[in-house]
């Protein structure tokens, strides 16, 4: 097969058959758009999210963290406009039944439906109906359904409910938060006042999301509950330009050097419309070989003060910031980098995934993973099943383990140790011979080049290091 052939069924049974994801409830049939992560999974996925915390919050002195709760006041919703205007239109074909995104479909026949209203984007698919041009990207029938509108948000309820989900009203219902950031609006204040922090300022936070996507059949892009990686900029207006591009540029290197992507595979999306707020906005997009097309995977956006403003509204608190300097008072103006964690495990495994010519007839699968985000790091194996070799590769792999992510295999069969290995990206294996008992060397082999080197035992953790690291 060769690099640009990779499918996403390919890449969706790939991941399940080594463990990285698996589709949610499938013992019961599934649960459209839910997706869960196996142990290879949740290596390579908090690997990404350790990195992501390192450099926007550990490595620097005007990012703090936070952790907030899935549940909010329902109001925070209100004042947010998620509760009013989080939605999302839909089309069903009238033949194959495959339901469909207005906006997508109109996208086809390049119409921008981003922050249209209801009534003009049924408006344009009339258009084209009559035009005899519209028609289902799925079978091509041309019978399709008015388009018709679905809020995003996850409703639920807290405490004991006295009513059925369907009879409640909107007091009645709690929001499974729609985006991570709203929980840093509301603690921006309490920010402000434990952490002697002084514009301009960030807080930065990892969590789950959920939104009722509509569609939901993309392996992990675009699913029903998810992760964010969000880091909200508080600064003073007559600042943003400056602290955009900055911020902009970090971004963009942190693909390209810790996640490891390659540049051509990158490219920014400037927004063409904007939500009212919204002064400016670029999305990082990454080429999915699986998906066959550019993809958003995180949203660079100046916000303005519409969200402090909001919530100052709805909640009645000030929310102004005083500065010193100036002697004078306003409400932040914020810029906001907005990433998809679940969008980076893919793209990584995306990149990574290599179906290898080794000439003979013989292929091999590698994921060819930036070493540092690695599930496992090092696998150790002994060459035989022989107690002595296998007593002393343990001991290797104990005192290993202690510092890197390994893995002890002695089911004997040297090739399928190496093919497994491979498969989950493992950047170094380690073999133990009889030779090593005597010499206290081990061999090494490369994941890449599939080169190997005797090493002295002593030296294997700075040789792993220096790989991981380099
Ligand atoms: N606070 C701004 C915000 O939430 P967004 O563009 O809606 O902006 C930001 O989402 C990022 O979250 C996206 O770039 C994407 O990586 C991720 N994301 C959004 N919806 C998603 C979904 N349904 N499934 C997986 N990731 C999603």
């Amino acid at each position: 097969m060769a690099q640009n052939d990779l499918t996403l069924d390919t890449i969706t049974a790939f991941a399940k058959r080594r463990g990285f994801i698996y589709p949610s409830s499938e013992i019961y049939g599934g649960l459209a758009g839910i997706y869960d992560y196996g142990h290879y999974g949740i290596l390579l996925k908090n690997n990404i999210a350790n990195a992501w915390w390192k450099s926007m919050v550990r490595d620097r002195d005007d990012v703090v963290g936070l952790d907030s709760a899935i549940f909010m006041h329902p109001l925070t919703w209100k004042a947010s406009g998620h509760v009013d205007s989080f939605n999302e239109a839909l089309i069903d074909c009238k033949s194959c039944k495959q339901r469909m995104r207005a906006d997508h479909l109109l996208e086809k026949y390049s119409i921008n439906a981003d922050f249209m209203p209801l009534d003009q984007i049924n408006a344009e698919l009339n258009k084209l109906r009559d035009q005899n041009q519209l028609k289902c990207q799925f079978c091509g029938n041309k019978e399709l359904t008015e388009a018709r509108q679905i809020n995003q948000l996850v409703r639920t309820n807290l405490g004991v409910p006295t009513k059925q989900l369907q009879e409640m009203s909107e007091e009645d219902i709690v929001y499974a938060r729609g985006e991570t950031c709203q929980g840093i609006y509301l603690n921006y204040k309490n920010v402000i006042d434990t952490m002697r922090v002084k514009l301009p300022f960030g807080i930065a936070q990892i969590g789950k999301a959920f939104r009722n996507e509509v569609i939901a059949r993309q392996f992990i892009f675009r699913t029903r509950e998810f992760e964010q990686m969000e880091m909200q900029y508080f600064l003073a207006p007559e600042m943003m330009q400056e602290k955009y591009e900055e911020w902009k540029q970090t971004r963009w290197n942190w693909y390209l050097e810790v996640l490891g992507l390659p540049e051509e595979k990158l490219r920014w999306k400037k927004h063409d419309k904007l939500a009212h707020y919204a002064k400016e906005a670029y999305d990082v997009q990454f080429n999915y070989r699986s998906l066959g097309e550019f993809a958003e995977i995180e949203g660079i956006h100046q916000r303005g003060d519409w969200d402090l403003s909001q919530h100052a509204k709805y909640s009645g608190q000030n929310l102004e910031y005083f500065d010193q300097k100036q002697n004078k008072r306003f409400i932040p103006h914020i810029m906001e980098t907005s990433g998809g964690l679940n969008r980076m495990v893919f793209a990584v495994l995306d990149a990574a995934y290599t179906n290898e010519d080794l000439g003979e007839g013989k292929t091999r699968v590698v994921l060819k993973i930036k070493p540092a985000l690695a599930p496992v790091k090092v696998a150790i194996f002994p060459l035989q099943k022989d107690e002595k070799l296998q007593g002393k590769a343990r001991e290797i792999y104990l005192d290993l383990r202690s510092e890197f992510q390994s893995e002890f295999d002695d089911s004997g069969n040297i090739g399928k140790m190496y093919r497994r290995q491979d498969e989950i990206g493992t950047p170094a294996c380690v073999t133990l011979d009889y030779q090593s008992l005597e010499d206290n060397m081990v061999t090494v082999r490369d994941r890449d080049s599939m080169k190997q080197e005797r090493i002295a035992i002593g030296d294997l953790k700075q040789y792993i290091w220096n790989k991981i690291n380099a």
